[in-house]
């Protein structure tokens, strides 16, 4: 027989040694350990990405302060919100533990495949692509072609979101953007996730006043040679009585892209007819002429 102890033996001794060691240490080393999971994605948290993103993938200043900025911060999937044609919107909170907190709406695009909905070549006409080896490969729609045309729109949204947000135009505040996500304000009437236009049957004056805000906002885009490209009741939200306008990554330019005041001319069309329907009576030939007159 060996007079090596058995694994048991071995185990025991060990733990015996350390329980003795533990009876040791002085009180004034112990202290309270707290320990708390790891975010991960199995449970759907991860450490918020804000400061992990370059400077222009994080949202213009002033930054608001309801954004929490925290480097300990951790971000919880809330479930979806919406899927729409080529994005899904879900919620995310993020927040510091014991500190303060914020639900945000996460865009996230689908790659062209897992799409419903092409956009025509037309909203692109005079983008460029960052290198010849992405051009290439969206031409030839391989995975990568088609993962980079999703960040570009993305990209293109994030843009709008950033520009449109300081020049005071109503639009989400847009938090950051990682890749093919993007993390912007939470637009709620005060309670609830704000309803879209298309929902709502305003009274008389709140429905003047929407439109007035309406008005306004394509003016500003307007001012700067842009339409938004795919405006309607469904792309306009109801903070109360406050109109945000979300849904960018097709704006157009009015001026340098051939069917731009195409574009244009349905914005107001949708947007007018919709106001015609709900009684508030306005014209989207006049309209048109306003804005155009504003671009050049
Ligand atoms: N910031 C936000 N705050 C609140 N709700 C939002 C926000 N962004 C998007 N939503 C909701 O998610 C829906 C889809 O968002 P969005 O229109 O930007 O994406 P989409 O992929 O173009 O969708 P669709 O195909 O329906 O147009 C919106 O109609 C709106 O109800
Ligand atoms: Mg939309």
């Amino acid at each position: 027989m060996s007079d090596e102890p058995t694994l048991a033996e071995h185990t025991s001794a060990d733990s015996g040694t350390a329980s003795r060691a533990d009876d040791r240490i002085d009180p004034f080393f112990v202290f309270d350990f707290h320990a708390y999971d790891e975010p991960d994605a199995d449970s759907g948290t991860r450490w918020s990405t804000y400061w992990d993103l370059e400077r222009l993938c994080r949202g213009p200043e002033p930054v608001p302060d309801w954004v929490v900025t925290d480097r300990a911060a951790v971000d919880t999937e809330l479930g979806v919100l919406k899927t729409g044609k080529e994005a899904d919107v879900f919620l995310l909170e993020r927040a510091v533990e014991g500190g303060p907190s914020v639900v945000m709406a996460a865009k996230r695009y689908r790659s062209e495949e897992h799409r419903t909905f092409h956009r025509s070549s037309t909203y692109t006409e005079g983008r460029r692509t960052r290198n010849s080896r992405d051009a290439r490969a969206m031409a030839k729609q391989t995975a990568h072609g088609r993962a980079v045309a999703a960040g570009q729109w993305a990209w293109a949204e994030w843009e709008s979101l950033e520009t449109l947000w300081s020049l005071g135009v109503p639009v989400p505040y847009p938090v950051q953007i990682d890749g093919t996500e993007i993390l912007m304000e939470l637009v709620t009437d005060g309670q609830d996730v704000a309803p879209r236009l298309a929902q709502t049957r305003p009274g008389r004056d709140l429905l003047a006043s929407y439109f007035e805000q309406l008005r306004d906002a394509m003016a500003v885009l307007a001012g700067q040679g842009l339409a938004h490209g795919d405006l309607s009741p469904y792309n306009i939200l109801t903070a109360g009585d406050r109109l945000v306008i979300i849904d960018l990554p097709q704006t157009v330019d009015i001026v340098a892209n051939p069917t731009g005041t195409d574009f244009l001319m349905r914005d107001c069309h949708n947007v007018c007819t919709w106001f015609n329907a709900r009684g508030l009576e306005v014209d989207e030939h006049a309209l048109f002429g306003e804005l155009l007159a504003s671009a050049f």
